[in-house]
């Protein structure tokens, strides 16, 4: 078990009607002027955002709102964020939405007090400041990403044609508000996407370079299996409380941290190599409709068919504790394959299982798919360098023809 270091200073309020509390959680922090970030409609559409705004007008927090956040945010909107939230005064900024509006909320909140322009600390030109900078606080809306509670940041720069991540303590909200009805009104795709993106944060991490670490391998493979278990439910009856509420949990579980400690190579720093988000990240960088569960749906399965060889023992692990997969033992099975080949079969049953899992949800299974074509790959591997140089990933290191390999098996 590898050292970590673990601070999630995030209070959780979570439940049946707690989207009415938002007011005076940020009352009771002091909070007296918030800047409410919002998506392109459905906050407005199913009546999340105007109990928003009465909850911080029964508490007197004075609010002003910015929206259209789009899927894939984008560094522009950050930017007029940050004038407004400067303009306003803003104590507070406040995401009422999904990963999306979490990550532009809390891009601005880092804007605040930088006086240069924002895009340099996704740029990495300089290093984000805590001293100015108001907390971030976000009523969730739809459990994918785990923002809302992650240490990470994800903006699209489109001139740059580049989407990148910015990982800081600084981010992780003061508040998040975790109320399961607000998700009764997702579409099926964006339920399936988020269940999805869930099961790769956890993945990601599973599949780091450090050996079994029992404590935190169970809670990750527990949070898979609820989910397997609870997204069908989801998608049968939207608005089964029970399964969403545990979806809703699982996503922040998935992404906070807990389902990594130990297992990180930098004592402080995230467990794993994080290969398939840094591989579709390209994909949505440069197709803003891709939406990011739905990449990782096709490139999680293609990146374990590329690596499972670099540490079979791990897939098995995954295999027997989520799906309860084992190989055959030639000898006891009396069946005529090699035990090279029972690892194998188990593995590639393993992966086939997890694919079939995320299409059975209605996830996409090929690149095709999601309309990206042989002829793209040569740009998608060209900002995958610019982003991560020439080698990256952790659990098996991956060159851009080992990329153009993924890639291209998932056509
Ligand atoms: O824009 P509106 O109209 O609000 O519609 C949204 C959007 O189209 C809709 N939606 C949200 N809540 C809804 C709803 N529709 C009906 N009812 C509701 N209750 O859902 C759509 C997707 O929203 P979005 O915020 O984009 O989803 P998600 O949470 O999956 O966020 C994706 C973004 O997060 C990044 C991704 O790369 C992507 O940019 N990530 C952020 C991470 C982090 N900060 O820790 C980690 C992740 O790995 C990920 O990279
Ligand atoms: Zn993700």
């Amino acid at each position: 078990m590898n050292d970590f270091t673990f601070l999630c200073p995030t209070k959780f309020v979570f439940g049946r009607g707690v989207t009415d509390r938002v007011g005076a959680e940020l009352g009771a922090l002091g909070r007296r002027r918030a800047l409410v970030v919002y998506g392109q409609g459905s906050a407005v559409r199913t009546g999340t955002l105007g109990r928003v705004l009465a909850s911080l007008d029964a508490e007197g927090i004075a609010h002003e709102e910015l929206s259209g956040v789009r899927p894939n945010p984008e560094v522009g909107l950050v930017r007029a964020g940050v004038e407004r939230a400067r303009d306003i005064g803003a104590d507070v900024i406040l995401a009422v939405g999904g990963g999306s509006v979490i990550d532009t909320a809390k891009a601005i909140a880092l804007g605040v007090p930088y006086q240069g322009d924002v895009w340099d600390l996704f740029s990495r030109a300089a290093e984000p400041v805590a001293e100015g900078k108001p907390p971030v606080a976000c009523v969730l809306t739809i459990p994918a990403a785990g923002s809302e509670a992650s240490a990470s940041c994800v903006i699209t720069n489109d001139e740059l044609r580049l989407k990148r991540g910015l990982s800081s303590e600084l981010h992780r909200p003061a508040v998040s508000i975790m109320d399961p009805e607000l998700t009764f009104t997702l579409p099926s795709y964006q339920t399936a996407a988020g269940v999805t993106d869930m099961i790769a944060h956890v993945i990601e991490r599973y599949f780091s370079s450090a050996g079994p670490v029992p404590v935190t391998d169970g809670i990750a493979c527990a949070i898979v299996r609820s989910l397997v278990e609870e997204a069908p439910r989801a998608l049968a009856d939207p608005a089964d409380y029970d399964a969403r509420a545990n979806i809703m949990w699982a996503g922040m579980l998935a992404h906070n941290d807990i389902a990594g400690l130990g297992r990180s190579s930098v004592a402080g720093g995230r467990a794993g190599g994080w290969e398939s988000h840094a591989l579709e990240h390209e994909l949505s960088a440069h197709d803003a409709r891709i939406t990011h569960g739905a990449g990782l749906a096709v490139i999680v399965p293609a990146w374990m068919r590329h690596v499972w060889r670099e540490n079979p023992d791990r897939f098995l692990a995954f295999g027997r504790d989520v799906f309860g997969i084992e190989p055959v033992d030639p000898a006891e099975d009396a069946v005529d394959v090699t035990a090279e080949e029972a690892v194998a079969d188990a593995v590639g049953a393993t992966i086939d299982e997890l694919q079939g899992f995320f299409v059975s949800l209605g996830m996409p299974r090929t690149l095709s798919e999601l309309g990206v074509t042989r002829g793209q790959i040569p740009a998608l591997l060209g900002t995958l360098e610019k982003n991560k140089g020439p080698v990256f990933g952790e659990f098996r290191r991956l060159t851009m023809e080992d990329a153009r390999q993924i890639y291209e098996s998932a056509l």
